[in-house]
């Protein structure tokens, strides 16, 4: 079986009768996704808020309403899907570039569920390059913050232009290499000017479903 499918059907197991899900972004959120718009009516009730236009779209198109998340009070669960995971359950995530409303509705729910291959699972942080949201009138000030601090700053282009998040921002991937203290880079990149928000998630999955060929994996925050 593919390890992301194992990942995203064995998180339908956490999604429970009358409660608010908050939905992730990215490919293996997307296969949860389907599986539960194949099962949703076996539910009562279910409400749904997005962390991405693309999820919010492609919710949509198999017939999952989506609530705003600011005509939602408190989400129950959050299933979304990861970039790195270490042993601590932190994590790099923006791969997709929703990382913004990704933090924005984990840091809301009461419980966070990633979904991840097995590929995602690292000792430490860094090999995939971090995303950090910036406003674009700051971006070539950052990346020469970022030069200097030898994060080896990239903007992150689509078709040759700027890609822009859905809260109409830059980019900067940084190929960092090994991350030593990931709290302390979160606290110290999101005190910048022109930072919006940092690809670290620290302290925010409670758990992780690690998709494997022929098992899953469940990862709990000690
Ligand atoms: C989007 C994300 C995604 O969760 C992350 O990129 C993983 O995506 P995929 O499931 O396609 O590997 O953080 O901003």
């Amino acid at each position: 079986m593919n390890s992301k499918f194992s990942a995203a059907q064995k998180a339908l197991d956490y999604v429970k009768d009358n409660t608010i899900l908050g939905l992730g972004t990215g490919s293996t959120t997307e296969i949860f996704i389907q599986l539960l718009a194949e099962r949703v009516n076996t539910f009562k009730k279910l409400i749904f808020t997005s962390t991405s236009n693309r999820t919010t779209s492609f919710a949509s198109h198999l017939g999952l309403k989506i609530t705003p998340f600011d005509e939602i009070e408190n989400v129950d669960l959050t299933i979304d899907g990861a970039d790195e995971v270490d042993n601590n359950l932190n994590g790099i995530k923006g791969g997709g570039g929703a990382l913004l409303f990704e933090k924005i509705i984990a840091k809301n729910s009461k419980e966070c569920i990633w979904i991840v291959d097995s590929n995602k699972l690292v000792e430490s942080l860094g090999k995939f390059p971090l995303p950090i949201e910036v406003v674009p009138f700051a971006f070539k000030s950052l990346m020469r913050n970022f030069e200097e601090k030898k994060l080896n700053p990239k903007l992150r282009l689509s078709n040759g232009k700027p890609f822009i998040t859905d809260s109409h921002n830059f980019i900067i991937d940084c190929s960092i290499g090994r991350i030593d203290n990931s709290l302390e880079l979160e606290l110290e990149l999101k005190l910048i000017t022109g930072v919006v928000e940092v690809g670290l998630f620290n302290n925010i999955a409670d758990r992780v479903i690690v998709g494997y060929q022929d098992k899953v994996d469940i990862l709990e925050r000690k």
